[in-house]
């Protein structure tokens, strides 16, 4: 997901405030996400205090250089995090914050779309700040997220677009075990030209991990 659904310019109503009753109450992730625990990672709901640290892991040039132009102040990520709780609880999005054990801020995101409201079809995007490059937390998280897209969200499939230069996105979605279907030319406008992107599924039928817990709820 390199174009990031969340576009300030359209933005018209935010809410700045605590996140709703969790939804590990509740059962239902409208209300609030749960936090999923890996043996190094835990992806969890955003938080207001998350925009510091989220603004230090985006604002870099490499991270930055094949996703939509990220928000470029604090409060820009604050209007951003209030954003994906609003979008959460329409039952439209779900964005994750990555936060390595030992940890408290997070320092990157998992972002789950829907792209058809009845089918069970969405799309996936990440960002991981760089001193994290390579350390393994993508790879953990990634199974985390995927594994609630489609025993809790009730996803079928999963897709992702990544620029086709860029290596490291694709190579991520290689290991993780995406297919790739096949290249949409010259489909993002970034840097001042129209790149290529390689369109990846994954299909929950596919999928190795199970979660016996998890109750399916699809996004609409
Ligand atoms: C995408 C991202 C989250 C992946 O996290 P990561 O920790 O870098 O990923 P990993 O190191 O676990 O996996 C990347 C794989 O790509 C491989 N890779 C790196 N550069 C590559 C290149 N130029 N060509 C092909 N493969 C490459 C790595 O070797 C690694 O595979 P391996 O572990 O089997 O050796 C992170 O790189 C990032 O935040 N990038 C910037 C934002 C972005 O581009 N997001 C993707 C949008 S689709």
């Amino acid at each position: 997901m390199e174009r990031m659904p969340y576009q300030p310019h359209l933005q018209t109503f935010v809410t700045i405030g605590p996140v709703s009753a969790p939804g590990e109450r509740t059962g239902d992730w409208r209300f609030g996400l749960p936090a999923l625990d890996g043996s190094r990672v835990t992806l969890r709901e955003l938080r207001m205090s998350d925009a510091q640290s989220l603004f230090a892991a985006m604002s870099t040039e490499e991270v930055g250089r094949f996703i939509s132009p990220p928000p470029t102040t604090v409060e820009g990520f604050e209007r951003f995090i209030a954003w994906t709780h609003q979008q959460r609880a329409a039952g439209r999005y779900v964005c994750f914050g990555i936060v390595p054990h030992g940890f408290e801020a997070t320092v990157g995101l998992f972002q789950i779309r829907t792209l058809e409201s009845d089918l069970g079809v969405a799309e996936w995007g990440f960002a991981l700040a760089s001193e994290f490059w390579g350390s393994g937390l993508f790879e953990e998280g990634a199974r985390l997220a995927i594994d609630f897209a489609f025993h809790t969200l009730g996803i079928h499939r999963l897709e992702a677009r990544a620029a086709v230069r860029n290596g490291r996105g694709n190579g991520a979605l290689r290991k993780i075990g995406a297919v790739q279907e096949g290249v949409l030319r010259r489909s993002f406008f970034r840097g001042g030209e129209y790149l290529d992107q390689a369109l990846w599924s994954i299909l929950r039928d596919d999928w190795p991990y199970q979660t016996p817990a998890a109750s399916a709820r699809k996004l609409h």
